[in-house]
């Protein structure tokens, strides 16, 4: 069982299999969705939410600007515009204030939501940053358990999505990533 802070994470002993862990720029991935770690506003920012915005062009903004907004742990869905992805779905991720504020239960929202909305829309390949771990300042190996247990759950009640992308931006992070997947894995 892993554990963050008092919160117990059901993580099961294997991982589904159309998890997987990858490393590179996830603005140029060609699967049906990719996720953007936002702020409330979904207008863009830093980070991955910079390099979605330049890399999908100014149309995102505007249409994101229909949205309004998106409260943290939730997702909405945007075309991709001119990047290679055809969807752009946007989540909010918690702000880490110490981990007694559902950060880890916000963070999980992040990934069941986006799944469910990409499930709705018949999106079979997603592919995930590590959301929070930059800007809102999340320790990076607990978000990457929650990123995991959340995504399990919500794969084993579903098949129609087909593959689950967590993209690590540094080799660093891809091999904290791999690490923590294979540990998960191998219990
Ligand atoms: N491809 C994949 N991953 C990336 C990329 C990229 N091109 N660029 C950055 N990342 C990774 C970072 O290395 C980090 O692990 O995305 C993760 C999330 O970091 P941030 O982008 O800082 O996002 P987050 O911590 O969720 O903070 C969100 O930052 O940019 C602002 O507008 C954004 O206010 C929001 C806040």
């Amino acid at each position: 069982m892993l554990y963050f802070g008092d919160c117990r994470l059901n993580t099961p002993n294997m991982l589904d299999q159309r998890i997987q862990i990858i490393q590179g720029d996830i603005t140029r991935l060609d699967v049906a969705a990719i996720v953007n770690a936002a702020n409330p506003g979904l207008l863009g920012g830093g980070g991955v939410d910079g390099a979605i915005h330049r890399a999908a062009g100014p149309e995102l903004r505007a249409f994101n600007k229909t949205l309004g907004g998106c409260k943290t742990g939730e997702a909405k869905i945007s075309p991709g515009f001119r990047l290679p992805a055809e969807f752009v779905i946007s989540t909010v991720g918690p702000v880490w204030k110490g981990g007694n504020s559902n950060e880890a239960g916000l963070l999980g929202q992040c990934y069941y939501n986006s799944l469910k909305l990409a499930s709705a829309h018949n999106i079979t390949s997603i592919a995930f940053p590590a959301i929070s771990t930059g800007v809102y300042g999340f320790p990076f190996r607990q978000a990457c358990e929650i990123a995991l247990s959340s995504s399990n759950q919500f794969l084993v009640q579903n098949d129609n999505i087909q593959k689950v992308l967590m993209v690590s931006f540094s080799e660093a992070d891809f091999n904290t990533y791999l690490g923590i997947y294979t540990q998960v894995n191998s219990r």
